[in-house]
């Protein structure tokens, strides 16, 4: 059996209590600086944030982006260099002048309002950009930093201001498309007749690196940047398996055509692609690797096989999606080139069968009817060709160190509930069974597999479940308890970022309801936990503040420190006053010891 609640031996921290609070919570004996929020300057000619109005456009160019993501730390000669997504923008909190004017015409509309259904449609509006200089706002504050970090003797972590590393890339950036959807008839632009140079990355959700010391940023939901100012318009080939629509969520179609797909019906698919980026070369331009295939990217977990082949581990986050993974022709030798790796290889998509086996099946124009090309721009219709197991929204893939293992973070469901429907963009109502075993799943699971014959670029697996998310105070028993290592001392749910330490262990990053009612009572704000891949045993960590998830996390070159996201806060996190702001925390041992 397992043990409930105590703490390992391997755990070296002694877990905390949940928490409803404003504030971020770590065990006794740590601490947690707040440093790197969303527009905290990279360079001193840069504006100070501004608490009641945020950034103007020219100063969130050359400040932190918003919304803090996937994360790694490059150390060149023990200097820390953070590379970092800003995944999106909350428009409300970005742009306070547009929701406050939107919301005093929402509340005239709901004051001459005669009736409750009239009042409740006026309230119902989401924030938009007004202008092209508010989309060229919303545009700026997402993508990517790179930033250095210095530290102080006393410990203390601060922004290495005009460091020749800082750096921001945003959705305008230049960059380079290569593998096999370069050049394709359906990635050309009028701007770009070559399909080969494109503006920007977005949706920057989590993170990857490569052997070889780049960064690896995943575009996850690019599709609601692109809408159609036509609303008449038929809607492109493949544009609604990714859930591209006429109207998009940013509105940037309104004041930049470039995301109007009734004039520009190929830019839309020039995103959903892992992006390469060398964090130590600010003059570099990033490359699209379209290899690893299109889809909602979540992060890229990057490993060798034992014959040097590269590995990359990849979830396609959406309910009903898939698992997938590359494997590339060539093997990485150090010192020397690299750029085929990601360019030249050979993408599968996982199928789980009940018996605890599995297989990794390839994408390859034989099995899948497609050419080649055409793979990796629909890369979902091409696994949904070779019947690959819908899953759970696979969030992050982490890889063990020392074994020959991997975790994918199943974070929830929501379609198989009765009342799912099937439309709008969704693969399928995904089916029950194997990794995904419940009818309704608002928990989430951890799935874990072991490659065959100890090798990652191996086409077979076995798998189980590292854990089943549950409240084992509301359900005593049944599936919704989860499994036998959550306890009432350490329950979550929907994990979805994950990192492995030196020492072996699982961090565990939450994204879910954090109400603390019903079948969430008891659970509190989301949280970072630890988890023992030998014992199965799960401690808490570390508490976000109310509203927020936390989501990304690093550690610095001595280990002494590690690095946490905390995404959407609510309230006046961190600052206490004014706008919320995403941030980094910073976290150590009061004694300075290494923690991982
Ligand atoms: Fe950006 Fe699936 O999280
Ligand atoms: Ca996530
Ligand atoms: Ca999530
Ligand atoms: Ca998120």
């Amino acid at each position: 059996a397992l043990a409930q609640g105590a703490a390992s031996s391997r755990f070296g921290f002694t877990p905390i209590p949940t928490a409803t609070d404003f504030e971020v919570h770590v065990p006794e004996g740590y601490t947690a600086q707040v440093l790197v929020r969303w527009g905290d300057p990279l360079f001193s000619d840069a504006p100070a944030f501004d608490p009641a109005t945020g950034v103007t456009v020219e100063g969130q160019r050359r400040a932190v982006g918003d919304n803090t993501d996937g994360m790694e730390m490059f150390v060149l000669n023990n200097r820390n260099i953070l590379a970092v997504n800003n995944e999106y923008t909350n428009l409300d909190v970005l742009l306070p002048e547009t929701a406050a004017r939107m919301a005093a015409e929402a509340e005239a509309r709901a004051a001459a309002a005669t009736t409750e259904e009239e009042k409740a449609a006026a309230m119902d509006y989401e924030v938009v950009p007004a202008s092209l200089e508010e989309v060229q706002k919303a545009q700026a504050a997402q993508g990517v930093t790179i930033v250095e970090l210095l530290q102080s003797d006393a410990g203390e972590w601060s922004i290495a201001l005009d460091s020749e590393f800082n750096r921001r890339i945003d959705h305008t950036t230049p960059m380079r498309i290569s593998g096999p959807a370069a050049g394709h008839a359906l990635l050309q632009t009028a701007a770009d007749p070559t399909a080969r140079e494109v503006l920007g990355t977005m949706n920057n959700c989590g993170a990857g690196r490569t052997p070889w010391g780049t960064y690896l940023t995943c575009e996850e939901n690019f599709n609601g940047y692109f809408g159609s100012t036509d609303p008449e318009i038929e809607l492109p080939q493949g544009f609604d398996r990714y859930g591209i629509a006429i109207e998009s969520g940013y509105a940037y179609e309104r004041f930049d055509p470039r995301f109007d797909f009734s004039q520009n019906p190929n830019e839309p698919n020039r995103f959903g692609y892992v992006v390469e980026i060398d964090p130590l070369d600010p003059a570099a331009t990033p490359v699209k690797r379209t290899a690893l295939g299109r889809f909602k990217h979540e992060n890229a977990a990057v490993t060798l096989a034992p014959d040097g082949r590269v590995v990359v581990y990849l979830g396609d986050d959406e309910r009903g999606e898939f698992l997938y993974k590359y494997v590339s022709n060539g093997r990485y030798v150090p010192g020397q080139s690299t750029d085929a790796l990601l360019d030249e290889g050979l993408l599968h998509v996982a199928r789980f069968f009940e018996n605890g086996t599995g297989q990794w099946i390839a994408l390859t124009p034989e099995a899948t009817g497609m050419d080649q090309a055409m793979i990796h721009i629909h890369t979902r219709q091409a696994a949904s060709a070779v019947g690959a197991t819908t899953m759970d929204r696979p969030e992050w893939v982490a890889i063990h160190p020392h074994a020959v293992q991997a975790y994918c973070a199943l974070t929830n469901n929501s379609r198989r509930a009765p009342e799912a429907t099937n439309a709008g963009g969704d693969a399928m109502v995904p089916v029950q069974g194997g990794p995904n075993p419940r009818a309704e799943n608002e928990f989430g699971q951890i799935v874990r597999w072991y490659p065959a014959n100890e090798d990652h670029a191996d086409p077979a697996f076995t798998w189980d479940l590292y854990v089943m998310a549950g409240n084992p105070t509301v359900h005593a028993e049944g599936a919704y308890r989860g499994s036998p290592n959550v306890t009432e001392g350490n329950m979550f749910n929907s994990p979805d970022g994950m990192m492995f330490d030196s020492k072996g262990l699982l961090w565990i990053q939450t994204d879910g309801d954090d109400s603390n009612e019903g079948d969430f009572a008891g659970q509190g704000n989301n949280q970072m936990l630890v988890g023992d891949p030998a014992t199965g045993e799960i401690a808490r960590f570390l508490t976000g503040p109310n509203g927020a998830e936390v989501t990304g996390m690093a550690f610095s070159a001595d280990r002494r420190t590690v690095f946490a996201g905390i995404q959407h806060p609510g309230g006046s996190w961190p600052d206490g006053t004014g706008l919320p702001r995403s941030a980094i925390v910073a976290i150590r041992r009061t004694d300075n010891t290494v923690i991982a």
